[in-house]
């Protein structure tokens, strides 16, 4: 099945707001599993880079986890911010997380370079998926882990369709249609492995499915 962009940016405050209240415990922490296993030889301090952080829960995890760092989160939707800025200012994390709007690539980050990065579920939402690995490569250095993860495009609809009502089905219906919607958005694998090659990263990431529907892009920049 080929690619069905949608749009990049969650800004509508409907869609934002159903996801920022969906309950994301599992996958949202399986994320921050995966980074701590991948990297645990690491000590990882400094500022961290969540790109597309929406609702900021991830940025709020990884704040949680490491506690000697920082967490810069971008996002260009300002409703999904509106969420995150909740989220942060809840967890009484003001001093240590800051949530700046701003659209990939063109945004123009506080700090020239990051002590990890890290992304989810941002990569479908990209027409021009350069857009992220041109980022990390700005903003990354040498030593920089990253860890990015996201889903996979189905081979058609009627299995982007199941895989909605098995992982979804309990979900509202504009949740469960914007999953459907980002699963025929999204990558496959090997297109990624494309993406990085044209970015010159295949030296430094490598591609792992983590479950039927989800692939991790992980490595330490060297
Ligand atoms: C599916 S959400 C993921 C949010 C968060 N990372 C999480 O896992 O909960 C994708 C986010 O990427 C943002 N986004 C999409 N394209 C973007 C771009 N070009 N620059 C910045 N943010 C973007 C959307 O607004 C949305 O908040």
């Amino acid at each position: 099945m080929k690619r069905i962009p949608e749009p990049e940016l969650m800004n509508t405050e409907r869609q934002a707001g159903a996801y920022a209240m969906a309950n994301f415990n599992n996958p949202n922490w399986l994320f921050v599993e995966h980074f701590k296993n991948s990297f645990s030889e690491k000590e990882i301090i400094g500022t961290i880079l969540d790109l597309g952080c929406g609702p900021a829960d991830i940025s709020v995890r990884f704040a949680r986890l490491f506690p000697k760092c920082h967490i810069h989160g971008v996002d260009g939707a300002e409703s999904m911010l509106k969420y995150g800025q909740a989220a942060v200012a809840n967890a009484g994390l003001t001093n240590r997380i800051r949530l700046i709007h701003g659209c990939l690539p063109d945004v123009r980050l506080p700090l020239a370079k990051y002590d990890a990065i890290i992304s989810n579920n941002l990569l479908h939402h990209l027409a021009f998926p350069m857009a992220l690995w041109e980022t990390i490569k700005t903003y990354s250095k040498r030593g920089t882990p990253i860890m990015i993860m996201d889903i996979i495009r189905p081979g058609s609809k009627e299995e982007a369709g199941a895989i909605v009502e098995k992982y979804m089905g309990d979900e509202s219906a504009i949740l469960k249609k914007d999953f459907f919607n980002s699963l025929l958005a999204a990558y496959r694998v090997e297109e990624v492995q494309e993406q990085l090659r044209q970015a010159d990263l295949v030296s430094h990431l490598s591609i792992r499915m983590v479950s039927r529907i989800q692939m991790v892009v992980k490595g330490i920049i060297s």
